[in-house]
């Protein structure tokens, strides 16, 4: 297939300025707004089952989803042991896939109910997620006839919980794709979408023993089915620290050629100059840094804005802050959504209290008592370089530079050794050239903003700190889980 020809299309979606289509969102999530729901392992074996928890609403933590079931470690020796890869043709793999997506589609009330109230995530945000996932699906599946080697074996995906179905979906559906096994780990705050989306797979007709579903903890369950040799290979989305962990246990329990391939953290930076159209800019920053209450990898950290124009500027971002709506992602005008736990709220709010004591508070929001919300936020800072960590919420840092300081700010935004995404507003074609060529980050936006890549369109993927690659959702991924191989035939 031409995969960026005329012929391949992304998912159609939903449209939120179209009453019909916020009528029918509302009409199809409507019986799952107090549904209960279960998650627990799906092996190809009996499950023993570790001690049951409680799943919560991050918006509302009296609302009690269900119960989670996480994996044993008997039950982590149950799937290793039936593990394998997946003997179908492609044709067979590519019509399963396909199905799943079809599938997806046709239950977005209970994804969009699920990915509100498991993840806080505001209804644009449900939209992307269910959109990005159908796209991984038929992407995937659309390369799975063109591959010319082998799998490779049996592949653990592990994910993270701010992209719950489409992050999970997608490794998912790669690794599937070209004829891997898979044992899936999801984030240890949402496995009920996992288990959810993991049960289309199997209807669809992904086999039992094919694919696997493992929820639990990162330090036991992640790390047992990161550190075995019957795993030829880890799909990973989470902290660069993780990350690094996951390399040494690999290092130690794998076959020396068993790919890692991570996506990581971001410490991203977007330039504004004195010619950037300011009202493009702000509405672009405004979703680069507070969309998904900042809790994309992808999100802006840290705004430079040229000094001559960074009063007015920072002026209207202020006023625009101030038209945010941060409210239970249930209502469908919510913007910004909760932090996904008690413990991301405290750790964020630890942050700008000792930012708050510095005076370099220039703006914020108030947030709502109830449920785990964080007051968007602006903070002054001098450049990146201030920025310690990446912090994974809506707080956005501001520098002012000068003109001729702007090689200056490359080299810091370079310096902090991650390379994900990257903004920049100007009218000047010269310096889009001049800025794209020297930064070092894998995904590039100039006059938009810097979120929500398309699969097929916007490979996504960094460098340096921020991952291995290859790019999800582009033309070479599906490589990364197929061995190499020469065949010679002698008759
Ligand atoms: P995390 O690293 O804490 O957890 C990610 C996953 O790893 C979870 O499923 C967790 O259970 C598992 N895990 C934890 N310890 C493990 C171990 N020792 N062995 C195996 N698995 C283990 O990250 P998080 O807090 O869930 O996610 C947020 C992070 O993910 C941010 O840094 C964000 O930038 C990054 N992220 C990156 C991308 C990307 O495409 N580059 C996309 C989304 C999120
Ligand atoms: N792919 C996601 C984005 O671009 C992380 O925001």
């Amino acid at each position: 297939p031409d995969l960026f020809g005329k012929d391949r299309r992304n998912a159609k979606g939903w449209d939120l300025t179209d009453a019909r289509d916020l009528e029918s969102i509302a009409q199809a999530r409507g019986p799952w707004a107090d549904a209960t729901f279960v998650a627990g392992p799906l092996i190809a074996g009996t499950v023993a089952g570790g001690a049951p928890y409680d799943a919560r609403n991050p918006a509302r933590p009296d609302d009690l989803l269900g119960q989670v079931t996480p994996a044993a470690p008997q039950d982590v020796q149950t799937a290793l042991a039936a593990a394998t890869a997946w003997q179908a043709d492609a044709a067979t793999r590519a019509t399963v896939l396909n199905r799943a997506a079809d599938l997806y589609e046709q239950h977005f009330g209970a994804f969009f109910a699920i990915l509100a109230r498991e993840a806080g995530k505001s209804q644009l945000d449900a939209v992307g997620e269910l959109r990005e996932a159908v796209d991984f699906l038929r992407y995937y599946a659309g390369q799975a006839d063109g591959l010319t080697h082998p799998a490779r074996g049996v592949f653990t995906c592990i994910s993270p919980w701010n992209f719950p179905l489409a992050i999970f979906t997608g490794q998912i559906a790669g690794a599937l794709s070209a004829g891997n096994g898979v044992l899936a780990k999801p984030a240890e705050q949402t496995p009920i979408t996992a288990h959810y989306a993991a049960r289309l797979l199997h209807d669809a007709g992904a086999p039992r023993d094919v694919l696997q579903l493992l929820p639990g903890d990162g330090a036991t369950v992640g790390a047992a089915l990161t550190s075995d040799a019957r795993v030829h290979g880890v799909a990973f989305t989470g902290s660069t620290d993780t990350a690094k962990l996951i390399q040494r246990a690999m290092a130690d329990h794998m076959a020396p050629g068993a790919p890692l391939i991570a996506e990581t953290g971001g410490l991203n930076a977007m330039i504004v100059d004195s010619t950037a159209l300011p009202e493009q800019a702000v509405r672009d920053v405004l979703a680069s840094s507070f969309q998904s209450a900042g809790q994309r990898c992808s999100a802006l950290r840290c705004l430079y804005v040229q000094e001559d124009v960074a009063p007015e500027f920072e002026r209207m971002l202020f006023g625009a802050m101030d038209e945010l709506r941060l409210d239970d992602p249930w209502h469908l005008a919510s913007d910004v959504g909760p932090v996904i736990d008690a413990d991301a709220h405290s750790q964020i709010a630890d942050y700008v209290a000792a930012a708050r004591a510095e005076g370099r508070v220039l703006h914020e929001l108030n947030a709502p008592e109830q449920g785990h919300f964080v007051a968007p936020v602006a903070l002054r800072v001098r450049g990146i370089a201030d920025l310690k960590r990446e912090v994974f919420g809506p707080v956005l840092h501001i520098a002012r530079f000068k003109a001729s300081d702007l090689d200056r700010v490359i080299a810091d935004v370079n310096a902090t050794g991650y390379g994900l995404t990257f903004g920049l507003h100007t009218r000047i074609d010269g310096r889009v050239q001049h800025v794209v060529d020297r930064v070092h980050a894998g995904n590039m936006y100039v006059n938009r903003n810097q979120i929500g890549a398309i699969v097929g369109s916007q490979p996504f993927g960094g460098e340096g700190l921020s991952g291995t690659g290859p790019k999800a959702g582009g033309p070479h991924y599906l490589a990364r889980f197929t061995g190499a191989q020469a065949q010679t035939v002698t008759r």
